[in-house]
C-alpha cells in the first residue's frame, strides 16, 4: 500500500533530513518508487545529502501555486525510482494546507512512498504535515531534552487522530550506555511510549555521505545496515534489531 510518511521531532538538529535522504535511497534500492518532499520550508537542506542540489528552479511552492509537478519534480541521476520535490528558500506564509493535502494525496497516488522532511518543533506547520500522513516517524538522539520533545510530539501526533508513528533513536552511542551516562533503549521507548522503527548509531562519517550526497546505505559506515534495516520494516518486513547493536546491547 503507497504511504506518505512524515519524518518529524521536537528537538531540532537530531537527524531527521539524514534519516530522510538515507529512507529514501534505501527504499529506492529496494525498488520501490520513492519522493523525497523538503517540507521544511525556508530552512531546507534536503537536497544536499539526496545529492539533487540546483536540480530545478520549482520548489513546492511553485507545485502548490499551480506549476506543472512535472517541472517541479527532479529526478535522480543514479537512482531513477528516486524523485524530489525542493522547498522555497523564502516564504511569506506556510503552504496552504488544503492544497499541500491535495498534493500528497495526489503524489501517493504515483509513489510507493511519500517521505516528508518536516521541520523540527510542534508549529502549526508541522500539524499540517502530520495530517497528511499515514504514519510518521518521531526522530530523537539519546539525551533527555530530545526524548522528552519527542515525547511531545508522539503525543501531538496522537491527538491528530489520523496516523501511527514509531520512534528512530539516532546517534546512540552503546558504550556511553554501558557507562551509565545514558538510559538504555528500553528506558528511552517508554519514556517515548513509541513503538521502535530503528536505532542508528552514531558515525562521524555519516557526515562525509550527506556533504557529498552520496548514500549511507551499501557504504562502509556502521549505519548502513540501520538505515536499510529502517526502510524494509516501512515496507512492513519483519526485521531483527540491527547486529551492530545486538552486539553492543548490554555491555
Ligand atoms: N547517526 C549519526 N551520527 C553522527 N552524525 C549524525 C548522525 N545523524 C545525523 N548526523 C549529523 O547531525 C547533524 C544534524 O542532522 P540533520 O540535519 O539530519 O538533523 P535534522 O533533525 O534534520 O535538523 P533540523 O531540525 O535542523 O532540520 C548533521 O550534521 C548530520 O550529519
Ligand atoms: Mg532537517
Amino acid at each position: 500500500m503507497n504511504k506518505i510518511i512524515g519524518i518529524v521531532s521536537g528537538k531540532g538538529g537530531v537527524g531527521k533530513t539524514t534519516l530522510c535522504a538515507n529512507a529514501a535511497f534505501s527504499l529506492a534500492r529496494a525498488g520501490k518508487k520513492v519522493i523525497a518532499v523538503d517540507g521544511d520550508i525556508s530552512l531546507k537542506n534536503l537536497d544536499i545529502p539526496l545529492g539533487m542540489t540546483d536540480k530545478s528552479a520549482y520548489d513546492l511552492t511553485d507545485i502548490l501555486n499551480g506549476c506543472d509537478p512535472e517541472r517541479a519534480v527532479q529526478v535522480h541521476d543514479d537512482y531513477p525510482a528516486l524523485h524530489f520535490i525542493s522547498a522555497p528558500q523564502e516564504i511569506e506564509s506556510a503552504p496552504d494546507p488544503v492544497k499541500f493535502r491535495d498534493l500528497c494525496m495526489r503524489l501517493r497516488a504515483s509513489y510507493d512512498f511519500v517521505l516528508i522532511d518536516a521541520p523540527a518543533g510542534v508549529g502549526g506547520w508541522v500539524r499540517d504535515i502530520i495530517s497528511c500522513c499515514d504514519e510518521c516517524v518521531v526522530v530523537a538522539t539519546p539525551d533527555l531534552t530530545a526524548l522528552r520533545d519527542a515525547q511531545r510530539v508522539a503525543q501531538l501526533i496522537a491527538d491528530s487522530g489520523n496516523p501511527s508513528a514509531r520512534l528512530v533513536i539516532n546517534k546512540v552511542s552503546p558504550s556511553m550506555i554501558k557507562r551509565g551516562y545514558l538510559q538504555n533503549v528500553d528506558d528511552m521507548m517508554d519514556s517515548v511510549a513509541l513503538p521502535l522503527l530503528g536505532l542508528v548509531p552514531t558515525d562521524d562519517s555519516i557526515l562525509i555521505y550527506s556533504n557529498s550526497g552520496k548514500p549511507v546505505a551499501g557504504s562502509k559506515s556502521v549505519c548502513s545496515g540501520p538505515f536499510e534495516n529502517i526502510a524494509a520494516r516501512l515496507c512492513g518486513k519483519s526485521v531483527p534489531l540491527d547486529k551492530y547493536w545486538r552486539k553492543k546491547k548490554n555491555r
